[in-house]
């Protein structure tokens, strides 16, 4: 592990509520909160969908796409910080997820990055910028993070504008060839940063 872990989780942030080990996040729109059965059915046609899963390699079965939340909650559990399930307030519909989680092993430099990733009908409606806005808050206030990364592929312009629309900074000196990615176009990436002050 190469950054800052659970205990940073017994902390309380503003616009933050605990649930157990894990902070609900509340937005205008938006509700990102602990992972529900009922989500693995909407999640695992997000994992079945070629567009969303463009930028991120393999379709997933169902079982890798439930084993995936398994995953994500003990990973919150046990550091209390990582993939929430976002939810529109207004409806109740499950629509992805966003969060932190610590870089992977391997990659040309360390950290905690913010990611996300919504069903294709949640496309274009300023729920990615909304959910890491929140992500970001709860990342810099709550948890303490000096700086807080992201990555994506070269190609992936969509991220990359929720990315710059967060207030985020490329520096193409620190873009890099994803070394767990197959030859092709997963595998040049770029690194996007916002060190903690510079939130917009
Ligand atoms: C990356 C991803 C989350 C971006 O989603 P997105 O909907 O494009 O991003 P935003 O939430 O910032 O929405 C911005 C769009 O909503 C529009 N919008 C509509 N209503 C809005 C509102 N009330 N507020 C803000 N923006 C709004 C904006 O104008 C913008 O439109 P544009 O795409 O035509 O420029 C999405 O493409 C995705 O899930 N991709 C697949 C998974 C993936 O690649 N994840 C990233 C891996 S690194």
């Amino acid at each position: 592990m190469r950054c800052r872990t659970a205990e940073t989780g017994l902390l309380r942030g503003e616009g933050s509520r605990w649930l157990g080990s894990m902070a609900e996040l509340h937005t205008d729109r938006l509700l990102l909160r602990r992972w529900r059965d009922s989500d693995l059915e909407p999640w695992a046609a997000m994992n079945a969908d070629p567009e969303v899963r463009e930028h991120l390699g393999d379709l997933l079965s169902r079982d890798r796409s439930d084993a995936s939340v398994a995953q994500y909650q003990a990973d919150f559990d046990r550091r209390g910080y990582g993939w929430w399930a976002v939810e529109v307030r207004g409806t109740g519909e499950f629509i992805g997820f966003a969060g932190l989680d610590p870089v992977d092993d391997g990659m040309p430099f360390t950290g905690v990055e913010i990611g996300w990733r919504l069903a294709r009908s949640a496309w274009g409606q300023g729920y990615a910028t909304e959910a890491a806005r929140a992500v970001l808050a709860y990342g810099f206030d709550t948890l303490g993070l000096p700086e807080i990364l992201a990555v994506t592929t070269s190609t992936n312009h969509r991220s990359q504008a929720v990315m710059r629309r967060i207030g985020m900074i490329r520096d193409p000196a620190d873009d890099f060839d994803d070394p767990c990615a197959p030859d092709g176009p997963l595998r040049p990436n770029v690194l996007f940063r916002i060190a903690r002050g510079a939130r917009t």
